[in-house]
């Protein structure tokens, strides 16, 4: 579905994304995990176009993306919940989730969404600040669902929760895959990463040096966490 070969994105002289390779089927999670400042956010805005890669390709369904301005992108079925959930704190929640509708959605409608997400149903008339984080990160899913994704990218969305909000996540991310919504998961929690993923990639200094399933992460999780992801 989503496919990432020979990637490179530079910030003006630097170089950060090194050549990445990913891929991310259709109707699975994939997570990407890494310490900070190896790329993981670099990697979903470069998938966006809001950071346009120097070089490589984007496959989405084998058809290249690399360098579409954002709005195309989105157009073309992705969608995107940036690091700290960037809602707006000043508009209600259904107003929140209206910003990322381009057109009436067929999949993700309002009642839809509202059903998947009871907390925001019940709170529907209250402000972004009023919201808890964890209400605020999954206004930020239903804001980027709206626009009926193919493909949802998620930067570090267990970011700031309690772990009870975290495993609710969870939940949320699974049902998404279930309902036919593929997911590059971006994450630090690892035990989120395992519970939910079925492949776990890891990222260093631009690069994807590692990728597994599940159950082989498990047997090399500690010696993965050693090598490439303690601080
Ligand atoms: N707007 C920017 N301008 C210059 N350098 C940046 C910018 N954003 C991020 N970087 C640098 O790019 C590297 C990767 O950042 P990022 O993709 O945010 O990492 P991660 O999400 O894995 O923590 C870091 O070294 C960071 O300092
Ligand atoms: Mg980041």
């Amino acid at each position: 579905m989503l496919r990432l070969h020979a990637l490179n994105t530079h910030y003006g002289p630097s170089h950060i994304l090194q050549g990445v390779d990913l891929h991310v089927p259709a109707g699975r999670i994939c997570a990407l995990l890494g310490r900070n400042g190896v790329g993981k956010t670099t990697t979903v805005r470069t998938i966006m176009g809001l950071t346009p890669p120097t070089s490589g390709q984007i496959l989405l369904d084998g058809q290249d993306i690399a360098g579409w301005a954002p709005h195309k992108v989105a157009r073309a079925g992705v969608a995107y919940v940036p690091e700290g959930r960037l809602i707006f704190p000043d508009l209600s929640v259904l107003e929140n989730i209206r910003v990322g509708e381009r057109k009436p959605a067929k999949i993700w409608t309002l009642d839809r969404l509202l059903t998947l997400f009871p907390s925001l149903r019940e709170r529907s008339g209250n402000r972004g600040w009023q919201l808890s984080g964890g209400e605020q990160q999954m206004l930020a899913i239903a804001r980027a669902l709206v626009s009926d994704p193919r493909v949802l990218l998620l930067d570090e969305p267990s970011q700031g929760l309690a772990p009870m909000v975290v495993r609710e996540l969870g939940s949320v991310i699974q049902r998404l895959c279930l309902e036919g919504v593929t997911i590059l998961l971006i994450e630090q929690n690892m035990k989120l990463a395992e519970a939910v993923a079925d492949e776990l990639h890891v990222m260093v200094k631009g690069r994807v040096v590692y990728g597994a399933s599940p159950d082989i992460f498990r047997t090399e999780a500690d010696a993965v966490r050693a090598r490439y992801l303690a601080i």
